[in-house]
This record gives structure tokens, sequence and C-alpha cells, in this order.
């Protein structure tokens, strides 16, 4: 798929567009399933759209009327409609999110608009270019359970878009049109749902696409772009991650064996891209030796590849550059187990690492600057190298992920077979981490052939070795990060490098070093409280700072966005992460060691979802410091990553967000800083009580989310490798944060994203301050602009019908009247701090994008419920469970969030 360009002009609306596709998918509709069934879905489509146009009991009636007198063939077909609407509409709205219109490189969120800000605030071109050098800004890519879009539907939206690009810019629209119908009738007969779980190797194969085609070539255009802004050189400081293969916290499928496939896919995509790039510089460096100079270096490469090709002597850069590739095809050779697609003639010894690579790539660049100067080079090879100084031989650093539960678990059986410690769990936590350090510092080893362990500790040790393994193979940068899920104590982090130590990733010494950074995971908010004294009694550690020392004293601390969620609430976990990010900040500035954040955010608001820009700069002053991490997952990854434009487009604000966070001045005075943040104590405590109070200490809650919400009928989509609960138990604690965001979200009630913050706003009576923190404080603004997009995707009146599912009469009454009265104290309230008469005021864009799509939601919604009733009344009829998963597809996509 060729790029679609940056530019172009928009000389079409979204709206325009939107319309011109729907109608396409009518045609497409009318001509595959005849004249009656496109009749049926218009009718339902324009009686829906009259309900949002102008509200009435008449016009409701007839709505109700068309969907109780479909057939299930037709609701199905209905829904399938819908849902592709709701496709077609999301590429329009890309299609404009993507595109730059005249002037918007002034914008903040683009490089040349953050380097504007910060030359105003008096930073030098000089300092942001050190700045850069030393960042670490990395996306990391998870397979979280959220996308639900097959590959095959995914892969003909591209197609489209890519169509639908072309139109807006083409004189003649007529053959685009035609190619558009032929894709849009493929996407009409493509099934939506998948026949049969996604395993951990499909999960690995959809991101190692998104990598090799949309990071890979957009990434080192990007640092070329920065480095000629700048006049500087900027090293590499984007450089993306993944989970894919290696976060086996609660998902049993995850093995040694799947580390090594999504590593050996890495390499393979990054080789290949490599010997693609060699195989096109070879075709244009034809520079004659009997006509242009060359350097002595240069000579010898040549010379030294072998390539004795009569037609090539006298072209020494051809001659190198076969050398160079024949090394690259045989490092693909022995790295991946396979050979390159398109082999070489030369026999070549493999690279032992990308810095031999580039130090040949940079033999080429050096010969041509010496006898053409800079202008000779050409982007080709100077992308290269920085490709190769980016993506490595492993294109993206891989994180292991593991629960703390589990490490202990498997360290108590080491210690006990040992003949260490006979009960390792029952100490305490000091006397934990003094025996792990004790332990640490030996370098005798604990595993023994001869023990029987357990399967668990088994395959602990067995992916600890794969990672080993890769460490030997691609090298260090393929797993740099372990994260440890649930961290709650200094012994977590410890286990794991005792664990590490025993595949020899983490070496004892006077002066410890390991090539894996620890990352302790904090995600509930009691976690999230007790962080920084964790994390200053780990730092406080001789080894920990050897460790950090050795790897330019940096360490990372993770957060967690959606389980703090789950426990305390969108208000208090959002405050609990600005708090325990900023305590750290302290922490680690007290222990002079570089802070390295990674949030673990997902798509939604409920998960830390929102603009990435605004999120990035609302962070505590002092805790970016240019270094930054964050997942991105499910459905995000298509909507942020589904082109190369959209790559390099999210890239890019997320190297101008982390630009500015590090080096603006904050925007909040201090002073007021102080009272805004004694006022966020006061609301997070009362909006956290308002939410315990519903979710945790209202006696048949459970219930009610069970029965008002397609919880249930979630966990059976077949959407992701890993199961939906960790644990067997169906407390609301135990059960992930995605199905949890996920049902609230169809049910429309979105509860996640804004519940207690009613509460706690009505209940402050200064009001003045509210406005004040909401026009002064980044972080307050954000929280609450998240929020209004939320409030505006949700709806009492649709919630209610799902509240119907609930059997008993007085717990339906009592739950729902609660969230039905705090989602009116929530809107009523952030429009008496914004003083708007509508909760998306400041944003009218994206105000009249929801409501277009609103009429194609709400439908889905209603026989949503209908299909659960039935299906949970036990009929068997394998349409009825069909139809409810096609809604669950549609909604997702008109909300353009799932879980
Ligand atoms: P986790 O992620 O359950 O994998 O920790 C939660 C989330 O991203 O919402």
């Amino acid at each position: 798929m060729s790029p679609v360009p940056l530019r172009q002009p928009a000389m079409l609306s979204d709206r325009d567009e939107v319309r011109h596709l729907g109608r396409l998918l009518g045609d497409v509709i009318r001509d595959f399933d005849g004249k009656a069934a496109f009749d049926t879905i218009e009718a339902l489509r324009q009686a829906s759209v009259a309900v949002h146009r102008d509200d009435g009991p008449e016009r409701r009636a007839e709505l109700a009327r068309l969907l109780a007198g479909l057939s299930l063939d037709d609701a199905v077909r209905f829904i399938r409609g819908f849902l592709n609407f709701s496709l077609l509409a999301n590429i329009a709205e890309d299609r404009q999110t993507g595109l730059v219109p005249e002037g918007a490189e002034k914008r903040p969120e683009r490089l040349e608009g953050a380097l504007d800000e910060l030359a105003r605030h008096g930073v030098a071109p000089g300092e942001v270019a050190a700045t850069l050098a030393g960042a670490l800004i990395s996306p990391v890519l998870t397979a979280h359970p959220t996308e639900v879009r097959r590959k095959s539907v995914i892969d003909r939206e591209s197609a489209i878009a890519e169509l639908v690009a072309r139109r807006a810019a083409a004189a003649d629209r007529q053959a685009i049109d035609s190619e558009l119908y032929r894709q849009i009738a493929l996407l009409w007969q493509t099934r939506p749902l998948r026949a049969v779980r996604l395993l951990v190797v499909d999960e690995i194969a959809n991101a190692l696409s998104v990598m090799r085609d949309n990071l890979l070539p957009v990434l080192p255009a990007l640092h070329r772009r920065a480095e000629t802004l700048l006049g500087a050189d900027v090293g590499s400081f984007l450089k993306p991650g993944s989970w894919i293969g290696g976060d086996r916290d609660g998902n049993p499928f995850v093995t040694a064996e799947t580390l090594r496939t999504a590593l050996a896919g890495q390499a393979r995509a990054a080789l290949q891209y490599y010997l693609g790039e060699v195989h096109r510089l070879g075709a244009e460096l034809s520079i004659s030796a009997s006509i242009a100079r060359i350097t002595p270096e240069l000579a010898a490469l040549a010379d030294d590849s072998g390539d004795e090709s009569p037609h090539r002597q006298d072209e020494p850069y051809r001659r190198a550059l076969s050398g160079i590739y024949a090394r690259l095809a045989e490092t693909h050779a022995e790295r991946t187990g396979t050979r390159p697609p398109r082999a070489s003639a030369l026999i070549a010894e493999s690279y032992p690492g990308p810095g031999a690579l580039v130090a040949d790539l940079e033999v080429v660049r050096a010969s041509l600057v010496a006898h053409g100067g800079e202008r000779l080079v050409g982007n080709r090879l100077d992308d290269l190298i920085r490709a190769v100084g980016i993506f490595g031989f492993h294109l993206a650093s891989l994180d292991m992920r593991q629960n703390s539960g589990v490490h202990r678990a498997v360290v108590a059986e080491l210690l006990r077979e040992a003949g260490v410690c006979p009960d390792y769990e029952a100490l305490g936590p000091d006397e934990r981490t003094e025996l792990l350090r004790r332990e640490l510092a030996h370098r005798r080893l604990l595993g023994s052939p001869f023990a029987d362990y357990s399967e668990v500790t088994q395959s602990e040790l067995a992916i600890l070795r794969a990672a080993a393994e890769a460490h030997a193979r691609y090298g260090p940068a393929a797993v740099r990060n372990y994260v440890i899920s649930h961290s709650t104590c200094v012994a977590d982090l410890f286990e794991v490098y005792l664990l590490l130590k025993e595949v020899g990733l983490y070496r004892p010494g006077d002066v410890p070093a390991c090539d894996v950074m620890v990352s302790p995971l904090f995600e509930t908010i009691e976690d999230l409280e007790a962080a920084p004294a964790v994390m200053r009694a780990f730092l406080a550690m001789p080894e920990s700072r050897a460790l950090a020392d050795a790897r330019g004293g940096v360490q990372e601390v993770m957060i967690g966005y959606s389980d703090s969620n789950k426990d305390g609430g969108y208000l208090t976990s959002s405050w609990a992460l600005f708090e325990a990010s900023r305590a750290l900040a302290d922490v680690f500035a007290d222990a002079g060691i570089r802070l390295q954040l990674f949030h673990g955010r997902g798509g939604t608001v409920g998960r830390g979802g929102g603009s990435a820009f605004a999120g990035i700069r609302a962070q505590p002053p002092g805790t970016v410091g240019a270094r930054i991490r964050i997942t991105e997952q499910g459905e995000v990854i298509a909507s942020k990553y589904g082109t190369p434009a959209l790559a390099a487009l999210s890239l890019e604000t997320m190297t101008s967000a982390t630009l500015l966070a590090t080096l603006a001045p904050p925007e909040t005075d201090p002073a007021d800083l102080a009272r805004f943040r004694a006022a966020m104590e006061m609301l997070s405590g009362s909006a956290r009580a308002a939410y315990r109070g519903l979710v945790y200490e209202t006696p048949g809650f459970n219930t009610y989310f069970r029965a008002a919400t397609p919880v249930g009928e979630i966990a059976e989509l077949k959407i992701g490798s890993r199961p939906s609960s960790r644990t067997k138990s169906d407390r609301i604690e135990d059960l992930r944060a995605i199905p949890w965001v996920f049902s609230w979200s169809q049910a429309r009630v979105m509860l996640p994203g804004w519940f207690g913050v009613g509460a706690a706003l009505i209940g402050f009576s200064d009001k003045g301050l509210l406005r004040a923190m909401n026009a002064q404080w980044p972080f307050f603004a954000a929280t609450l602009s998240n929020m209004a997009m939320v409030l505006a995707k949700s709806d009492i009146a649709i919630a209610a019908l799902y509240s119907e599912l609930v059997e008993d009469e007085a717990l339906r009454a009592e739950v729902f009247g609660t969230i039905s009265a705090g989602w009116k104290r929530t809107h009523d309230s952030l429009l008496e701090i914004t003083g708007k008469t509508d909760v998306l005021g400041d944003d009218p864009v994206l105000a009249r994008r929801i409501r277009m799509r609103l009429p194609y939601i709400e439908p889905l919604n209603a026989l949503q419920v209908e299909l659960i009733r039935r299906y949970r009344r036990g009929e068997t009829d394998a349409r009825v469970r069909e139809g409810i998963h096609l809604t669950i597809n549609g909604i997702a996509a008109g909300l353009r969030n799932s879980g």
C-alpha cells in the first residue's frame, strides 16, 4: 500500500464523504441483497435520523415498530448495514484528521509549532536538540483485546481509505468510484466476526504488519525533519516497543515459543527492510571510479566485498553495497533461521551487530560526502543509517510482563527446592527483600536439573531463557524491560532480578549488571499512593543504583490507568496518577536518578484515553524529562498507526508534546498549583466515596452490572487471545479492566469515564476556584474535557433500556436511580464550570461528528437489549448470538471506542 500523502487538498468535507460512502453502501446492499432488503434498512435509517433530528413520541414509536418487526435474518443484515456504515464514516473522519491544513504546522502538535512555542519561552534549538539526543519516546503496542474488527475488515478499510484520499484530489472521480463500489461490496460480503478465537501468533502477525508497513518507513524521515528544523544531530529518540508475545500477565498462551516467534518475525521485517534499501541504493549509486574519486576506506570495502563482477569493476559503491547486502543476507539467515527472499550471490560473514552495519554504511556516506558534498548523499542512505539506529536487528523492544504473585510463587519454589528457605511466601516484605539481596549477591544459582518444578515455574524459566537467547541473537535492545503487574513492594522488583539471574541476564558482582530493566507497575489507588515510598526504598539500595547507573542513570516506573480507575473511579484515579507521578519525580530527583514513566493507558477515557497531546502536556511538571513510554492498544493501533500518514502524525504529536512537557515552563503558577492541588485532594476524596459507595458498597451492584451490560457476551467475543478474567472469581476486583469499561460503554452508561465526579463537583462550594482550575491548569482542563467527550457519547435513556434486563426491580430502581442522578449531577456541574450550554461546547467538530453518528448507534443498542434478553432466556438460534456480537461491533465502531 502506498502511503497517503500527508498534504492534499481537502476539497470535500467529512460530511460529504460520509454521505457519498453511505450512498455507495446503499447501492451495494440493493445490488447484492435486493431492493426489499435495502428498503428495510433504509426505512430504519430514515426513522432513526428523524428521531435525532426532531425527537418526539411518534417518531420514537415508529422506530420501535420497525425494529420490532424485523425477522432475525433482517435484523442481522440491518446490524451489518449500520456497522458497515460506521466503518465507512470512520474512514472519512480519519482522512480529515490525517490532513494537514494550510498553516497547521504552527499548531503545537506539529514539530514546527512546538519549536516556535519553545523559542518564545527562550529555549534555543541547541537545547532542544540536546534534549532529543538523550530522549526516549516510545509507543508500545499491546495485544489488549479491544480491537473488535478482523484484520480482513481492516484491510478492506485501508483500501477504501486510500481510494477516498485519491478521490478527493482526482479530476476524474468516476473511475475511482467504481473501484470504491467494488471495495465496499467486498467489505459488505466479508464476515465481520471472527470464526475462531485469535491466537497469540495472530496478534503477533497483526502488530508486525503495523510496525513493518507504517512505523519502519516513517520514523527515519521524522528524525530527519527534526534534524533539519534544529540544524543539529538529534540521535534516535523515537523507538517503538511491543508487548505482544511477551506479556503473559493473565494470558497462559504467551510462552517462550511466542516470545521467539515475535522476535524472529520482527528481526525478519527489519532485516528485509534493510536488504531492500541496500538493494535500491546499489541500483542508484552507479558512480564510476573512472569519473569520480572515492575514499580509501570505500575502496577497501569494495575490494573486501568479494564482488568480482566485470560489469561493476569500476563501480566501487555498488561493489561495496553488494558486500553489505551479502553480509546482511547472512545475518538474516543466521538470526532468523530463514534465507531472505532475494539471496545474495556472494559468500560473506554475518554482521555481529547493528553497529557494524552502520559502520559500513558510514563508509559509503563518508566517501560520497568527501567527493561530492552532503547533497550527493540523498535521503535514502541517511534514512537507512537512521533506521538501523532506531530498529537495530530487533525492530522493536519486546517487553516481558507477569504478575507479581506468579513471581513470588516461582521464587518460593526455587528457594524451597534449593534448601534456602522453606516458606518464602510466609516472610514479611522486609525479610523477603533482604533474603533476595543476599541471593542476588551470590554467584551460585538456585535452579537444579534434579528438581521437579511445577508447570508454572518451568514455563516462567523457559520464557526467561528465551529472553536470554534473544539478547545473544538480536542484541540487548530486543528485550529491555520487564514489567511487574500489581507491584506493591521492593521485594517484587528483586524477585524478578533473581529470576533474571537464573538465566544469566543478571550478573552479580561488586557492581552488578543487568541488561533488562525491571519496571514495577503500580495500578490500584493504594499502590499508587505507596509507589513513591516503595521507589525511595528501592533506589536507596546500592544494587539498584548500580543497575540504574549502568543504563545511564535511568529507572522506569509504570502507572496503570484502568485498574486505578476501576478501583477508585475516574477523578480519583486521574488524581492518584498525577500525585504519584509528582511525588515520584521528587523521589528520583533526591536519588539523582532519571525517572522514566511508562503510562499504561487504553483508548477510552475510563482507561486513560483521550487526546495524547493534552494527556502528555497535562503531566505534572518535572515528570516527563524527555523520557516517556505509552501503551497503544487495540483499536487505537488502527486509528493512530493504521497508515503511514497517521503513524507519522501520531509520532510527531507525541514528540511535540514530550518536548513541550520537558522544556516549556509550567503553565500553572506554583502558588495557584498549591491551591488547586488542595482542592483536588478534596474533590478526589468525595468522588472516591461516591464511586466506591456505588460499585463496591451497594449490595447487589455486581448483579446489576452483570445483568444491565453485555459483560458476559463480550467475554464470548473472539477478539483476543487472553481470557477476560485473571481468575475464576466473578468479583469486580478480579475482572480485567477492559471488559469492565467495554461493557459500560456498550450500555452507553460509560460509568468509568465520569461516575463520582458530579458528587465531588456539586459538593464543592467554591465554584470560582473550579472555573480557575479549568482555565489555568492543563491537568484539570484535560480531565474535564475527556469527561465531556464521554458524557456526549453516553445516553441515560438508552442505559434505562439496559437496566430493564435486571430482574430484581428494587435493585434496578436503586442502582439505576443512583447512576442517572449521578449522570445529571455530573453533566450539570460540568456546564456550570465551563459556562457552556453543551458538554462539547469547546469542540464543535467533535460535537457534530458524534451527533452524526448517534442515529446509527441507537437502534443497535435497542436491538442488542432485545437480543440479549432472548439469549439469556435460553434461545439457541445462532442468529441471536451472532446478532449480539454484531451489535457489539457496530456500537464500538460508531462510538469509536471499545474497551
Ligand atoms: P491489563 O490492562 O489488564 O492488561 O493490566 C488493563 C488496561 O489496559 O485496561
